[in-house]
């Protein structure tokens, strides 16, 4: 499965700071350090990187991830600012405040880093670590906590050395982090949401908005609590069926690796999330796939059998959704 790394630890400084930022351009995996905790980075806009990036955390499913940018204009790039989404950036930027927008119409962030969801996640923090090689990289990074999934948000490299050694390319040491829990999560998509009370107090949110926050947590007794679970998944239209072995006149086909598929000459769609048989490659391919075969106007869109183990475990979560979900 994932094949050990030399994790490389270096104090922050101008040459780890480059050496980062080569790294990242390479679509490889930097832990840096935050105001809240310590970020394990990958280039938001290169897929297979993010696909790289849930292996070595071994998310279970394709939880979306924050995208980090330096500045507000970068962030405007990303998203699209209503009145209170542009009065909490102007307050709180940067700093520990993380907004959920609508994607603009370019967004450059890889479907699979938002989960294929219309919105995305988006911070300036202010570490000047992390500020440093945001303004480097250009583009935006793609930063989860640097911990194992299931396990606590780290504040120091030793912390993230004892999760991800071996899985990740480099750490930058910054020493403690300040705040040492992770950004609040606010979701501007209508009313304010809170998503994840986090590193701004929510009376300080409240005072900016001028009236009271939201509590996604709150709104009904079956709505779950885990931020990345209150949005609904992304599910095509078209129906799906599932460890499909071969394809029907009128479908599209999703396939894996490069057996043959009885049919597929009949196909109205083929796409192959890796012609290779690797998960990592399909899983940066799926979102992206999946939305192109929704447009093909098939009757509905067949999946041949992707094995359950490494990132395939997370795809077929996700399949299972998208399958379900309509
Ligand atoms: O302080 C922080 O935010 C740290 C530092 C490294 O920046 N990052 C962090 O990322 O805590 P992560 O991935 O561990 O937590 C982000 C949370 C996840 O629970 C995810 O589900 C949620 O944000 N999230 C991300 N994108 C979302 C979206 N589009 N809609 C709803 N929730 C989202
Ligand atoms: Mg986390």
């Amino acid at each position: 499965m994932t094949a050990m790394l030399a994790t490389r630890i270096a104090r922050a400084d101008a040459a780890s700071i480059a050496d980062a930022v080569r790294v990242l351009a390479a679509g490889g995996l930097v832990a840096f350090p935050t105001e809240t905790v310590y970020g394990l980075g990958a280039d938001a806009t290169n897929g297979r990187a993010v696909a790289r990036l849930y292996e070595a955390k071994g998310r279970p499913a394709f939880n979306p991830l924050i995208a980090h940018v330096v500045d507000r204009q970068a962030a405007q790039r990303l998203a699209r600012f209503d009145a209170d989404a542009t009065k909490l950036g102007a307050a709180f930027w940067p700093g520990p405040l993380t907004l959920v927008l609508p994607k603009s119409a370019d967004c450059p962030v890889a479907e699979l880093a938002t989960a294929g969801l219309d919105n995305v996640a988006v911070r300036v923090p202010s570490h000047t670590v992390a500020r440093d090689i945001l303004k480097a990289f250009v583009k935006p990074v793609v930063g989860p906590s640097a911990n194992r999934s299931g396990h606590v948000s780290p504040t120091t490299a030793e912390h993230v050395q004892a999760d991800l050694g071996g899985r990740i390319d480099l750490i930058i040491d910054g020493g403690a982090t300040a705040v040492g829990v992770e950004s609040t999560i606010v979701a501007c998509l209508g009313d304010p949401l809170l998503l994840r009370p986090g590193g701004v107090p929510r009376p300080t949110i409240e005072r900016v908005l001028g009236r009271t926050l939201a509590d996604a947590a709150n709104r009904g007794e079956d709505s779950p609590l885990a931020p990345g679970m209150l949005t609904s998944h992304y599910a095509p239209r078209t129906r799906m069926r599932l460890s499909a072995d071969r394809v029907a006149p009128g479908e599209a086909l999703l396939a894996f690796g490069s057996a043959h598929v009885a049919g597929v000459g009949h196909a109205k769609k083929v796409l192959n999330l890796s012609q290779h048989g690797d998960l990592v490659e399909g899983a940066a391919n799926l979102f992206s796939h999946l939305r192109a075969l929704d447009m093909a106007g098939a009757s509905a869109i067949a999946v041949t059998p992707i094995p359950d183990e490494g990132l395939g475990e997370a795809i077929n979560d996700r399949l299972g959704r998208a399958a379900a979900g309509r």
